[in-house]
């Protein structure tokens, strides 16, 4: 299983700090057969010298440098050794305009840096509502032209309506999307979405789930800690 968790613009720098090395410590000493995921703010960044789980950015902008203002590009992340890339999350989507063509286009630098890309699709409460027929448009749509055969590929299914809301979408929603776009494609499958320890394990039974993207729950280390153990 995949656990990773996003921590969105939460923390500041220390206590990223003080994050990595909890969680480091706790690995080091329970380990786990769990692939582990971090992603900090960009403030958090760092190249942390880890043996039991990744770091990797939020976001960053599809050139080596250059004039992007506010944003981070290459040139920083290499500088951290961080080669792990969320790409697409629906609040960048959503909150900040970014088109498919834009995700598309840093899928494919990141993809040609060789980049492990946790690549977010996820429909509205409209589409929802509207059926699986419409689901399935939809996020086939947000699929389409991303190199789906690309070997250091994970896509993390999260459904908008449930980021961050506390409900979750039910085993038998997540479930039937899952293998939507399970057919689509063969390597990992993610779901995220007011994923929590208590949720947890009903989620990663599911047949084509490979693991979780967490937001919320995994704010607080120990709380991450406790869901990784419980897989
Ligand atoms: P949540 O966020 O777990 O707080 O719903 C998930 C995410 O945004 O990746």
């Amino acid at each position: 299983m995949i656990l990773a968790a996003n921590l969105k613009v939460n923390h500041t720098r220390t206590e990223i700090k003080e994050y990595t090395k909890s969680l480091e410590t706790s690995l080091t000493s329970k380990k786990t057969k769990n692939e582990v995921l971090v992603f900090p703010n960009i403030s958090g960044l760092d190249n942390y010298k880890v043996n039991n789980f990744t770091v990797g950015a939020q976001n960053a902008y599809p050139t080596k440098s250059g004039a992007y203002t506010g944003e981070i590009c290459l040139e920083q992340l290499e500088h951290f050794d961080i080669n792990t890339i969320l790409i697409g999350h629906s609040e960048r989507r959503v909150l900040l305009k970014e088109s498919n063509d834009f995700i598309k286009q840093k899928f494919e630098f990141y993809k040609s840096k060789g980049f492990k890309i946790v690549f977010c699709i996820g429909e509205s409460l409209d589409i929802r509502e509207e059926g699986i027929s419409k689901i399935k448009d939809f996020l086939y749509s947000q699929l389409d032209g991303i190199d789906l055969g690309y070997d250091n590929l994970i896509v993390a299914y999260e459904p908008i309506w449930s980021i961050g809301s506390g409900k979750t979408a039910s085993v038998e929603q997540i479930n039937e999307t899952l293998d939507i776009i399970r057919t689509k494609f063969s390597s990992s499958l993610l779901y995220g979405g007011s994923v929590k320890a208590t949720n947890i394990k009903e989620i990663t039974d599911i047949k084509n789930c490979d693991g979780v993207l967490i937001g919320g729950a995994s704010n607080e280390v120990k709380n991450f800690i406790e869901m990784i153990e419980l897989i």
